[in-house]
Order: structure tokens, then C-alpha cells, then sequence
């Protein structure tokens, strides 16, 4: 972990971002291109409104994602950052979740027990993570048989384009002001070649520059 002055004012930093991106409306973000929904609220409604029991939050932030949860769930946050802790509790506390556990870890290396999570939930948090695939064999591992992983992810444009060149060339700057995200990384074929069973999502756009495409969806850990 980097304790360096300057990384923990840029941390401080992010989490004071994220809280404030917290206020904005998601359904002024379009999804360009989803077969199903139009923008990043419904979206997001349909990926984790129906999830119960015990979910798991990989780099849950400040919380963006408590407005769209079942109050009922028991919630379990795996958050290195530890300036997003106060945002956290209060957008819990905010939307009626009482069963709420913050804890500090990265998602590759999940200090939970195998088998015993319904449902692992990342928006925006494989951009970031260092190892990959070593992140997903973890999810994989904590999940309940049957379990599903439900992802909301941004990913690299395809080789070739215009948007792909832009973000190639912005990758060493952007990771550095924006807490190691990969803006051009391919998390898709990661997600492909995981140890999953069934894997599910579509390709879209949404309305952001540089990280307009994204994918969306969910997968099932076999074995059930
Ligand atoms: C762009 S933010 C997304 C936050 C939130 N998921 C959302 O959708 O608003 C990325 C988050 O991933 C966290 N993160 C970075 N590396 C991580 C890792 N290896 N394991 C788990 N979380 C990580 C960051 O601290 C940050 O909270």
C-alpha cells in the first residue's frame, strides 16, 4: 500500500469526487445502444434491485449503489480506500440498509469464506484492480453454487478505433489521476475466460467521454 503524503491526499481526494458524483441524477446518463435500457438508473435497477441474502460489494466507493439495493439485504463492502468509509455508512444509513460491514481489502485477495455469498456485485472496480483475473477467481471462490457475479464495467474500445487510439494514448496519464483505472483495459475477455459458468451481458455505450463502452450483466458460478 502506498502511504506516501501525496497518494493519500489524492485518495482523500477520489473519495470526496465520488461522494459528490453520489448527488448526480443516473438517469441523465444514457445507455446508447442496450437493447433494454435507457439509461444508467434503469440499468442499474434491474442489476441489483432483485439481489437478497448476502451481497458482497467489491470497491463499493462512496456508495453510489445503495439507492438501487433491497434494504433487507446483509450487505458486505471490500473497500481499500478508507476515506470512503464515512460516505459509505451515510448513503446506508440513507437508504434504510442495516445489516452494513465495511471492511479494508482488495478484491484479490477476499478475506471472506468460500461458498457463502449470494451475489458479488462490481461497477466500476475491475478498471482497477491490479491482477484481473486473479480479482475474478476470487469472486468465483466466495460465491455460493449458483451464486451470481453482476457486473457494470467500463472496457476497452475495439482495437482499431478511433476511441481505442484516445484511450491508449491517455491510459499512463489517467491512471495516474484517477487511482490506477484502466481506461483501455479488456475486462471482457477476462470475464470470458473465468472459471464462470453461464455468462451473460451486452455491449453498450454510456454518455462519458473516453470510457463510453461498457458492458453489463451477470455470472453464475456452476457446481449448484
Ligand atoms: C471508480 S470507483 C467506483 C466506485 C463504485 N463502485 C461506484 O460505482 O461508484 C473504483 C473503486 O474501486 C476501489 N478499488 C480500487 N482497487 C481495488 C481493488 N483492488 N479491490 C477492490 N476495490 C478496489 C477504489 O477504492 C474505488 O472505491
Amino acid at each position: 500500500m502506498n502511504c506516501s503524503p501525496l497518494s493519500q491526499i489524492q485518495k482523500r481526494l477520489f473519495a470526496w469526487g465520488m461522494s459528490k458524483a453520489n448527488e448526480a441524477d443516473d438517469r441523465t446518463l444514457q445507455s446508447i445502444g442496450h437493447p433494454h435500457f435507457l439509461n444508467l438508473a434503469q440499468l442499474k435497477q434491474s442489476l441489483l434491485g432483485k439481489l437478497r441474502g448476502r451481497v458482497l460489494e467489491i470497491g463499493p466507493g462512496a456508495g453510489a449503489n445503495f439507492k438501487y439495493y433491497h434494504p433487507e439485504i446483509e450487505w458486505v463492502g471490500i473497500e481499500p480506500n478508507p476515506f470512503m468509509y464515512p460516505h459509505l455508512e451515510a448513503e446506508a444509513q440513507r437508504y434504510g440498509l442495516t445489516q452494513v460491514r465495511i471492511e479494508t481489502g482488495t478484491a484479490e485477495h477476499l478475506q471472506v469464506e468460500e461458498n457463502s455469498i449470494d451475489a458479488v456485485v462490481s461497477t466500476h472496480v475491475l478498471c482497477s484492480v491490479r491482477d484481473l483475473d486473479r480479482a475474478l477467481d476470487e469472486i468465483e471462490r466466495v460465491l455460493k453454487p449458483n451464486g451470481r457475479f453482476v457486473f457494470l464495467e467500463h472496457v476497452a474500445a475495439c482495437s482499431g478505433t478511433w476511441t481505442r487510439h484516445v484511450q491508449n494514448g491517455v491510459a499512463p496519464l489517467w491512471t495516474n489521476l484517477f487511482d490506477r483505472c484502466h481506461p483501455n483495459r479488456e475486462t471482457a475477455a477476462a470475464i470470458d475466460r473465468s472459471r464462470f459458468t453461464e455468462i451473460q451481458y451486452h455491449d453498450f455505450q454510456l454518455s462519458f467521454p473516453i470510457v463510453s463502452p461498457h458492458i453489463a450483466g451477470f455470472a453464475v458460478k456452476g457446481g449448484g
